[in-house]
């Protein structure tokens, strides 16, 4: 039997883990935290899928290639849209109550850079919630062992093949394969969506371990946080129902950036939030929901509405301050459709994984999709697996760098400033340089006595590496320095309201 230890327990890795689970395999479940304290339990917008009659598999595929700039890899796009449908039909049967219309039928919301309503939610906005708290119950009412509150290490990787994992405490957990579904790394950045537990481990242990990552400039920026408090997400989907935004004016400024004005894809309208919050000093600019009223707004956005009114702001009556920030790593893990990376043994999936499905930059409500499909796909490729394709590892694109001597001491703090503003929403040759030498700098002590700050320093030495090496403006990797590039002003600096 196949022993198989998943690290993560979001939507890909609970998938991953039901999927090997049944199809015979000995599956244990390894998460930092509680089983609940992922980014899924925080996904709002909901979880994108062909289920509508007039929709198609293709427009879907269409809209994902259109949002990635052309980046994605079309097989892996032809996999996640294609699977899409089948993936809701499994959550359902777990136990998801997406939300319905009068009919009976999907309550489907729109969301940017689709070009039809498909976005499946439930209980509103508390989609991710939903997700978790079902598959939760499907690995207790499984018997999948949990081990809550256990930190990953290390992988093991014994001639050239990972057969285990080291945790924190010091215990090794033996494996004949590790899938990896930790989520991404929102926590490089000042300002991110992101919970704290989003500190890149599964990325930095395979990088460690020697797996090829991939595409990591490619960090999606959200164009609505609340800027108000600790940043919390506000939904596009509440600009799929209608909000805009203004300027200080008063002025809708999205329409100067793409004629789809909010919807335009997410890269887009969080840089024309950039660009009209440095016009004004850095001001956030205002999401103004109040045509949809407050009964309504808090019918359809009751996680957002809690949140909203605790910061004590009434958005049914008045426009609510929104920055971007940190949300979502389109690369990471390079993986096969099947989750397998590099090095044998070890498996990716969800945020954690390079797929290529995303491309330059995501489309909105495709990541919970990711992690239905794709940790579907590795929980059965780990049960069949015997021989590990070879697959190349492509070389390492890493121009030299010079050591920051008088670097200011490594904290958690220092690392997410210095991201937000050399390697944020928008980069130049400059700030890429100045962070690569100042995160060498910080390297060259060693590894940091904490696992998660080791593992966002290395991530972020990754990020920056990948930023430098791409000279060209592209998705979600904008250089104020490409020839090709509109003049847009560094990663703004919120100012809080
Ligand atoms: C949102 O609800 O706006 C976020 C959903 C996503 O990241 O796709």
């Amino acid at each position: 039997m196949t022993t198989v230890v998943v690290v993560g327990s979001g939507i890909a890795g609970l998938t991953a883990a039901l999927h090997a689970h049944e199809a015979g395999c000995r599956v244990t479940i390894v998460t930092k935290g509680a089983l609940v304290d992922t980014n899924t339990r925080w996904a709002q917008g909901g979880i994108a899928a062909v289920t509508a009659p007039g929709d198609t598999v293709a427009s879907h595929a269409a809209d994902t290639l259109t949002a990635g700039a052309g980046l994605n890899d079309p097989d892996a796009v032809d996999v996640l849209v294609g699977e899409g449908p089948a993936r809701i039909a499994e959550l359902v049967t777990r136990g998801v109550a997406f939300d319905r219309n009068a009919d009976g039928d999907f309550s489907r919301g729109l969301e940017a850079a689709h070009a039809v309503a498909r976005v499946l939610h439930a209980g509103g906005d508390a989609t991710g919630a939903a997700i978790q708290a079902a598959l939760g119950n499907a690995v207790g009412a499984a018997g999948i062992p949990v081990r809550e509150h256990a930190l990953l290490r290390d992988l093991v990787v014994d001639r050239g093949r990972v057969s285990g994992v080291d945790l924190a405490d010091g215990e090794r957990l033996a494996a004949d394969a590790v899938i990896l579904a930790t989520g991404g790394a929102g926590q490089l950045y000042a300002h991110t969506t992101n919970p704290l537990g989003a500190t890149g481990d599964g990325i930095a242990a395979a990088i460690r371990a020697g797996a090829a990552v991939a595409d990591l400039e490619f960090v999606q920026f959200h164009p609505t946080a609340l800027a108000v408090g600790s940043p919390f997400l506000v939904s596009e989907a509440v600009r799929g129902e209608g909000a805009v935004l203004i300027d200080d004016t008063g002025r809708r400024f999205a329409f100067d950036a793409h004629p789809d004005g909010e919807l335009a894809p997410r890269d887009v309208v969080a840089r024309a939030n950039a660009r009209a919050m440095a016009a004004q000093d850095g001001h956030p600019v205002r999401l103004d929901a109040t045509s949809l009223g407050g009964e309504r707004l808090s019918q359809r956005f009751p996680t957002i509405d809690s949140a909203v009114r605790e910061r004590g702001l009434d958005w049914g009556r008045d426009p609510i301050p929104v920055t971007p920030a940190a949300h979502y790593l389109m690369g990471g893990v390079v993986t096969d459709l099947d989750g397998r990376t590099t090095v044998p043994g070890l498996y990716a999936v969800g945020e954690t994984a390079r797929t290529g499905v995303h491309g330059a930059n995501r489309l909105a409500s495709n990541s919970l999709l990711e992690g239905a499909v794709f940790g579907a796909r590795a929980g059965d490729a780990v049960a069949r697996d015997r021989a590990w394709p070879v697959s190349p590892t492509p070389p390492a694109r890493t121009s030299p760098v010079a050591v920051d001597r008088d670097a200011p001491a490594f904290s958690r703090a220092a690392l997410q400033r210095l991201m937000w503003d050399d390697a944020g929403l928008v980069r130049d040759a400059a700030g890429l340089d100045r962070a690569a030498a100042t995160l060498a700098a910080w390297r060259a002590a060693g590894r940091l006595p904490s696992i998660e700050d080791d593992n966002l320093l290395l991530v972020a030495t990754h990020v920056v590496d990948a930023a430098r090496a791409r000279t060209n403006s592209v998705g979600a990797h904008h250089r104020s320095d490409a020839a090709d590039s509109a003049s847009i002003p560094p990663s703004p600096e919120v100012l809080a309201c």
